[in-house]
Formats: structure tokens, sequence, C-alpha cells
């Protein structure tokens, strides 16, 4: 055990340890600290330590600029300077049994790790596919670099596999971006992320941009292929209501911190952090009125 620090841990409750104990890890941070090297320094992640769990749903709510991609690009190992990573651990769980540092992997075993092991879908992404190259070609980038055994046919087929995992219809793979709406885009880069079955993906405000009826379309599917694939994901958003919905348990972010870390079902019902409530009441909900009523006993 770790000697006892003087910072306090975020609020979190009996409900969420009972919860918490009978997952397994798939992702640990501990005492993240991240720091923007410029002048002044920005520390814009500061002793983060969060567990993400098999199959879960983990959302990370917070204003913008409080250090959501941030502390994302930190489990993922893509900080580029000026940010460094100060102090802290990461280690991923990998489903073989072994432990892998994240924080010390190099050449091969980073790329063997991102993409592979842990995706990412990043803040708007749905404007970086390349426009002079369609989707097919940018989905079988992944495959070529990632599964060099694929045959031309299998790449082709897994890509137009991709594509209807994700409800865009494969005649689009021939497609180039402009083309597209921008829910399809996001679609092609959801399909992207899950290319290679990782076992978390991390998404970076994945529908932050699009209008509300698209957006419900991709969050139920994302839904669905998480309950058929058994991936976790990290789904980061400023919009709290939304996190509600679709999370297993939400970390809420203020200022580099996490101030509260809790089931959904506790975030809802009994927010502890001033913080939280501030956000939960900042929204109008998505969806109108829903609750936790049913199956609350399961
Ligand atoms: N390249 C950079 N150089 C300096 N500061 C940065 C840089 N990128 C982000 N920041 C700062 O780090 C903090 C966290 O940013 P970010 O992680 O993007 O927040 P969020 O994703 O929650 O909106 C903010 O104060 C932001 O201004
Ligand atoms: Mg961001």
């Amino acid at each position: 055990m770790s000697a006892p620090t003087t910072t306090t841990g975020p609020l979190s409750s009996a409900a969420h340890a009972r919860h918490v104990a009978g997952l397994t890890p798939v992702l640990t941070a501990r005492d993240v600290s991240i720091e923007y090297e410029v002048s002044p320094p920005v520390r814009a992640v500061q002793d983060v330590s969060l567990t993400l769990h098999r199959g879960e749903i983990l959302g990370l709510a917070g204003e913008s600029g409080c250090g959501k991609s941030t502390l994302a690009y930190g489990l993922n190992r893509l900080l580029k300077p000026p940010a460094i990573l100060r102090s802290g651990e990461v280690t991923f769980h990998d489903a073989d049994g072994t432990d892998l540092d994240v924080v010390s992997l190099d050449g091969d075993a980073l790329r063997a790790f991102r993409w592979d092991k842990v995706s990412m879908v990043f803040q708007g992404a749905m404007n970086s596919l390349n426009p002079v190259i369609s989707v097919y070609a940018q989905l079988e980038d992944v495959l070529l670099t990632h599964r060099p055994n694929l045959t031309k046919p299998e790449r082709r087929e897994r890509c137009a596999e991709l594509l209807r995992l994700v409800g865009v219809d494969p005649s689009r793979l021939d497609a180039y971006a402009h083309e597209l709406s921008g829910g399809m885009r996001q679609r092609v880069m959801i399909a992207m992320a899950m290319a290679l079955e990782p076992q978390v993906m991390i998404m970076d405000e994945p529908t932050t941009a699009l209008d509300v009826v698209v957006q419900r379309g991709i969050l139920r599917e994302l839904m669905l292929l998480r309950e058929k694939f058994g991936f976790a994901v990290v789904f980061i958003t400023h919009d709290l209501p939304l996190l509600l919905e679709i999370s297993d348990r939400i970390a809420v972010m203020r200022a580099g911190r996490i101030v509260e870390l809790d089931t959904a079902e506790q975030i809802y019902a009994a927010a502890q952090h001033e913080y939280t409530q501030k956000l939960l009441g900042s929204f109008p909900s998505l969806l109108g009125d829903f609750s936790y009523d049913d199956g609350a006993t399961a």
C-alpha cells in the first residue's frame, strides 16, 4: 500500500465501493500529473487516479479546459511537447494476464499497444478524415499496418464489416469524406477505432458536434457494440446528463483533478460534490425524463 497522501481523493459512495469490488481492471492510472511546459506552466492534470474496468463505460465529465483531453492523451501515451507526464503510473492489464507499464513502452511495444489494445476517437475526429483518400483506403491503412497477414480480399471484407457494425452501408467504402454527413464521418472514425478489436476505446467528445438525433443514434449503436464485443470505454464529454444515460460510472473533473467518482446512479440520485450538482443543473436533458427506477435491483 502507498503512504497516505496529503491530497484528498475524489468523493465516492459506499455503493460505488460495492460496485467496483466485483470488477476486473483493464487500465489503471495512479497519481498522474501532466503539465504543459509553457510560461507560466499549465498544470493540466493533477494527481489523477482512476481504474477502468473490463467492459465498462466510464464517463469523464467536466467543463472545457479542465484537462479531459490531456488526461486521455496521457492514458494512451499520446502526449507531445510541450506536454509532459510529470509523475504517475499507467498500467494496462491485458486480457492474457500480463500487465503493461504504459509509461515505459517504446518502439514496437508502443506501436503494438496503441490502437491494438487501446484505441482513441479524437476530439473533432470527424473532421480529420483525409479528404483526398477514400474511406476504404483509410480503414485499410490500419489493417495494413497492424494486420500484415491479411490478404487484400480479407481486408476489403473486414472494412465492409466494420462499416456495417457502425451502421454505415458498406457501399460507402469508396466514398470520400466530403460525400458523407457529419454523423457518418464520425461513425467511420468509430469503425476505425474498432478495427483491431481493442480492449479499451477512449472517445473524446465523440458526438459533441452532432445534432441530438444523430448523436442518439450513434450512442445507441455504441452501447450495442460494447455488449457485443465487451470493450471498455472512457467516454469524455462536458455533457454530464448525457453521461448519466450511457455510463456505468462517472468521474467528474475540475481544474485538473477528479473531484467525484461514482456510479451513474449515485451521481444522478445523490451527487456529493457541489460542482457535480452545478454541472447536473446546467444542461437540459437530452431525452427529457428518464429514471433509473427499472432494473435498479439487478
Ligand atoms: N498545447 C498546449 N499548451 C499549453 N496549454 C495547453 C495546451 N493544450 C491544452 N492546454 C491547457 O491545458 C488545460 C487542459 O486542456 P484540455 O485537456 O484540452 O481540456 P479539456 O479537454 O477538458 O477541454 C487547459 O487549461 C488548456 O488551456
Ligand atoms: Mg478536450
